[in-house]
């Protein structure tokens, strides 16, 4: 059998440093060699924030890399989307201080975007900041949330909507720890890659095309590749705007309606990335009114619509949920990128290329929402 290839090393640049990601199997073994990893862990408190769940899977895979740490902490927090809440956060904070923690202390994040996105925040805020070491155990994390700085939680009425740029020191990223997630938490992931792959790679996007056609797009193999395309996607576009000012902006791709509908099922009923998923099908259904309008016809100018809505619609997602359709339109006038005018919408040009089409009028949003999540009503999956 082939021996699989060596984690690679990339780094991220960003305004006040860089950090290294290392990507694929055997990558924890890798990171402790790795002299930033080592400085970031040397005679420190470590507190390595995890769920129940993902310290019984993984933890003493942990174990060995935590080795140059002066004293480690386990804190254990609710698992999934329930780890993102404010009561969390300070039951972190409350433990990090009770247990001794220092300026010099480090969080170690290790877990899905849940807890990447938890324990980043409570690192980025705990004395005013201690160092972060992201070891991602979820596809989705991966691939998207663990570079690139961005931390927050949730307020029961809108999505990610308290938070924080807080960059982590390095991201410890082994493909072999996503052996044991299931296929739907795989596919969460996998959309976030397609989502990336489609404005911003359109190769990455093709050998995507090939493996799914092939059946294989989730098998183990594929791992290294997918997440090491993914993060150099992710790293090229945060280190050109890592504020979000301008080109990040593209990686909202599919997340405006997405988080509406996260929001409208209260968190529970879909995965982020299935959220996404359905968050891309409704902007290119957007994208395709506004070309048709004659409002903004550089848009769809190639044949990634039908090509993206095959890949997605192969995905076998799950139905929406019961919901309400003006929580939906509620929840996207919410929006942390929603101004008074209206909002600024990501949509594609081509393969490998979007752009952020500003002032779209809510009126012709509402219509179209209704009628997507009508239509999917109508095929069963819904009750409006
Ligand atoms: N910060 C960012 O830039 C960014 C980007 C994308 C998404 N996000 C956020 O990420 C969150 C979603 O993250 P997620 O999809 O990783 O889900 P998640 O963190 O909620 O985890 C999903 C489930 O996977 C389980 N799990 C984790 N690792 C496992 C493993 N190796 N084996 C088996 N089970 C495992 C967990 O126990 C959990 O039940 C959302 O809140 C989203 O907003 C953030
Ligand atoms: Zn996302």
């Amino acid at each position: 059998m082939e021996s699989p290839p060596k984690p690679r090393r990339l780094v991220v640049e960003h305004a006040t440093g860089s950090y290294p990601v290392l990507v694929g199997e055997g990558a924890l073994a890798a990171a402790q060699d790795d002299s930033v990893v080592r400085q970031l862990l040397q005679d420190r408190a470590a507190f390595v924030v995890s769920s129940r769940e993902i310290f019984a899977l993984h933890g003493e895979r942990l174990d060995s890399l935590l080795g140059p740490t002066a004293s480690r902490q386990r804190l254990e927090v609710a698992d999934g989307e329930a780890a993102k809440c404010s009561a969390e956060l300070v039951r972190l904070w409350e433990a990090m201080l009770a247990g001794g923690g220092k300026r010099d202390s480090v969080v170690v994040a290790f877990g899905g975007g849940s807890i990447g996105d938890l324990a980043g925040f409570a690192a980025g805020t705990f004395l005013r900041g201690v160092d972060l070491l992201q070891v991602p155990t979820t596809l989705l994390a991966q691939v998207d949330s663990s570079v690139g700085g961005k931390t927050g939680i949730d307020l029961p009425a809108a999505k990610n909507s308290v938070g924080a740029f807080v960059q982590p020191g390095a991201v410890v990223a082994d493909t072999s720890l996503l052996e044991t997630l299931p296929p739907a938490e795989l596919r969460s992931g996998f959309v976030e890659t397609v989502k990336m792959a489609a404005l911003l790679d359109g190769e990455l996007f093709a050998r995507i095309e090939r493996e799914a056609e092939a059946g294989g797009a989730l098998l183990a193999e594929t791992f290294p590749w997918l997440v090491a395309g993914s993060v150099e996607m992710k790293a090229a576009v945060v280190q050109a705007d890592p504020f979000e000012r301008g080109p990040r902006k593209l990686l909202n791709f599919g997340h405006t309606f997405a988080h509406a509908l996260e929001t409208a099922t209260g968190y529970e009923a879909l995965r982020h990335g299935e959220a996404v998923a359905y968050g891309l099908l409704f902007a290119l259904e957007l994208a395709a009114e506004l070309r048709d309008a004659g409002e903004t016809p550089s848009l769809l100018a190639d044949d990634l619509a039908p090509r993206l809505t095959a890949l997605l619609t192969g995905l076998d997602l799950p139905p929406l949920p019961e919901l309400a359709v003006g929580d939906v339109l509620a929840a996207m006038r919410r929006d942390k990128k929603a101004r008074q005018a209206g909002l600024t919408w990501v949509l594609p040009e081509r393969l490998g290329r979007g752009v952020l089409v500003e002032g779209v009028a809510w009126e012709r949003v509402d219509r179209l929402a209704e009628r997507f999540l009508g239509l999917r009503g109508l095929a069963g999956n819904a009750r409006i």
